[in-house]
């Protein structure tokens, strides 16, 4: 057996035909940016979350950027993330000269820790966003993160790339903060075949600030009434995407049974399984287990033809880019030594249950050498 760490063009194959349709019509529409389809499919997702407005954009990492700068954050500007997510939560924003500032996680959810991030937000007087991370399709603890940004005047933009469908007390993610950026990247829960984002509100202000960003900061035709960006989710993968948000809960739905295959195999072994909340529906981006043997496992599957990844290896508190902010080791302890433990097992709607049995199987192997 050989199993891969995501199978795209198996994930597509069953509905490869209506892709091409979708293509085709798009096609001969004659319309390719700004036009019908793009109007409707963030009219259909921005329903699916659960909020009034969805601006398509070209990326997730523009989502966050074109959604934090809607918010009203500026060069010069702080803002608060966490450092074990993508290296985008920041650099969405520090490279439009945004000053960037982490917060440690919680141990189980592996997302932004509330009394950490109110520590941050008493003593760094002047943050005035915070993105925090749905990492892996978990949600964060919004009701403290809000209240507590609420009571230090700080915006909240939810960074859910990796949180499609994901709830939280029942509320989907992307709903809850000020407004929130999703990535489409063709890996994600709900992704196209390029690059697409989105972001949502329920704010006619952020939405209007957003629509000019996107696109040269027009309000009428050759009327710039804003410096902005190039930024557009174009029609054929607005096309697609509206086509694949019907099969998105069926999707994640199959995610979620994949990880209790998962849970039930492996609760034998010493690995730290991912953790779901009380009050959280996961949808299980990804698949994360931890264990100080990580590097080991991990070359023992590849032998075993089993592929894995880490997500993510180095923390960005950590990385050469954000050297001459001047942080060392030991900064955020509880995201430095995830890093080091943390292993993605293969997990996507077309991995099979015989493929997820020989994962956990190899597994149990490794422990018992
Ligand atoms: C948590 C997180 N934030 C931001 C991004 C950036 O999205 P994109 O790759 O679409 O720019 C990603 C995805 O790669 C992500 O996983």
């Amino acid at each position: 057996m050989n199993v891969k760490i995501f199978d795209l063009e198996r994930d597509h194959k069953e509905f490869k035909d209506n892709l091409i349709q979708i293509f085709e019509k798009v096609l001969s529409s004659g319309e390719y940016i700004l036009g019908k389809e793009g109007e409707a499919f963030e009219y259909a997702f921005a329903s699916y979350t659960g909020v009034r407005y969805g601006i398509g954009v070209g990326n997730g990492t523009d989502a966050i950027r074109i959604g934090g700068l809607a918010c009203g954050v500026k060069a010069g500007d702080k803002i608060v993330t966490t450092p074990n997510t993508y290296i985008a939560s920041a650099m969405a924003l520090t490279t439009h000269g945004l000053i960037p500032f982490f917060c440690d996680i919680e141990p189980d959810t592996y997302n932004i820790d509330p009394e950490r991030l109110e520590d941050l937000l008493k003593k760094e007087r002047g943050i005035r966003l915070c993105i925090p991370v749905h990492l892996y399709g978990h949600p964060s603890h919004m009701d403290e993160v809000l209240d507590i940004c609420k009571k230090h005047n700080v915006k909240v933009l939810e960074d859910a790339c990796q949180a499609h469908g994901t709830l939280y007390k029942g509320k989907k993610t992307g709903s809850l903060g000020d407004a929130a950026a999703f990535s489409f990247y063709p890996t994600k829960n709900l992704g196209c075949y390029g690059d697409g984002g989105m972001v949502v509100t329920n704010s006619p202000g952020i939405y209007n600030q957003a629509l000019m960003l996107r696109n040269y900061g027009q309000t009428g035709k050759h009327i710039h009434t804003i410096e902005g960006f190039n930024s557009r989710l174009d029609e054929v993968q607005a096309a697609i995407l509206r086509f694949k948000l019907g099969k998105l809960d069926e999707w994640n739905e199959r995610r979620r049974h994949i990880a209790r295959v998962y849970f039930n195999e492996l609760k034998e072994t010493p690995l730290k399984l991912p953790h779901e909340a009380p009050w959280a529906y996961h949808v299980y981006h990804l698949f994360v287990v931890r264990t100080e043997k990580r590097d080991e496992l991990m070359n023992f599957l590849r032998e075993k033809y089993i592929a894995t990844l880490i997500h993510y290896p180095t923390p960005i508190h950590l990385q050469h880019a954000y050297s001459h902010l001047g942080y060392t080791k030991g900064t955020f302890p509880v995201a430095e030594k995830m890093a080091e433990e943390i292993l993605s097992l293969p997990m996507y709607p077309s991995l099979r249950e015989e493929e997820v049995l020989y994962i956990c199987e190899q597994i149990r192997t490794f422990y018992k050498k």
